[in-house]
């Protein structure tokens, strides 16, 4: 797991109730929220640098804030991450001319192609960026069946990633967006969740796509 905020903490937690063995990774190896976490977050929860986390991993998150996300891949020895599942969860969000954030890869580009361009055999898969921590974990706290966007260029890997989010989180519908570019489509949907996280005052809500299947 990339990543020490409130994704990385969140989604490494439930994975070690599900019994993975998960090592969050930082910028540092003494960070004290991933050491906080490893302490109270049981048995097969560790904590080091992003370069241990992507060693130990076989398969990872990229749970990082979008504008360090490439520097935290960097610091990766490369052999580390071939052939890997990357679940990239980041968003490209650049706060710093305050709320609403913008999207610093405008919307010819995206964080998901970014990433893959810089680690070609990295097999990246994009998901789970278009809702909070805690549907991540626990689809089914919204009491209805919702769908859940991913892309990514290995068809496997997509497969792959989806049984798993269904078999530890219960996710059961996907969109299949198609290649790695469409991370252009799902990460403009933040200027959209954003705004509806502010309209509704919670961000405890996800898209249900309605479509005409006859
Ligand atoms: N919050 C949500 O519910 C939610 C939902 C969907 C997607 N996301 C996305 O998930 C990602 C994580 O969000 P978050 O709120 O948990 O945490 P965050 O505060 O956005 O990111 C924290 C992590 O980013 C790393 N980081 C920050 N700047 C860095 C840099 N310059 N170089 C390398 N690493 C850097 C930090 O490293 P250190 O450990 O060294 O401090 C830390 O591990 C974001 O991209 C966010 O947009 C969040």
């Amino acid at each position: 797991m990339f990543g020490t905020g409130m994704v990385g903490t969140g989604l490494g937690s439930a994975l070690a109730e599900c019994g993975e063995e998960v090592m969050l990774g930082s910028r540092t190896a003494d960070n004290p929220d991933s050491i906080e976490w490893a302490a109270g977050a049981g048995e097969g929860a560790l904590s080091g640098t992003f370069a241990d986390a992507a060693a130990f991993g076989e398969l990872l998150f990229n749970a990082t804030a979008g504008t360090g996300s490439l520097d935290a891949l960097a610091s990766v020895a490369e052999e580390d991450l071939a052939g890997k599942i990357l679940i990239d969860v980041a968003n490209p969000l650049d706060f710093s001319g305050g709320m609403p954030p913008l999207l610093f890869t405008g919307n010819d580009d995206s964080l998901g192609e970014r990433i893959q361009r810089a680690h070609p055999d990295l097999r990246v898969v994009k998901a789970l960026n278009t809702v909070t921590v805690d549907l991540m974990v626990d689809p089914g706290r919204l009491g209805d069946v919702h769908d859940l966007f991913i892309c990514g260029d290995d068809d496997v890997a997509k497969r792959e990633v989806e049984r798993l989010l269904g078999e530890w989180f219960g996710w059961e519908r996907f969109i299949d967006l198609g290649g790695i570019t469409n991370a252009r489509g799902t990460e403009c949907y933040l200027a959209l969740w954003i705004r509806l996280y502010q309209a509704l005052g919670t961000p405890m809500f996800n898209m249900k796509v309605v479509r005409d299947d006859a």
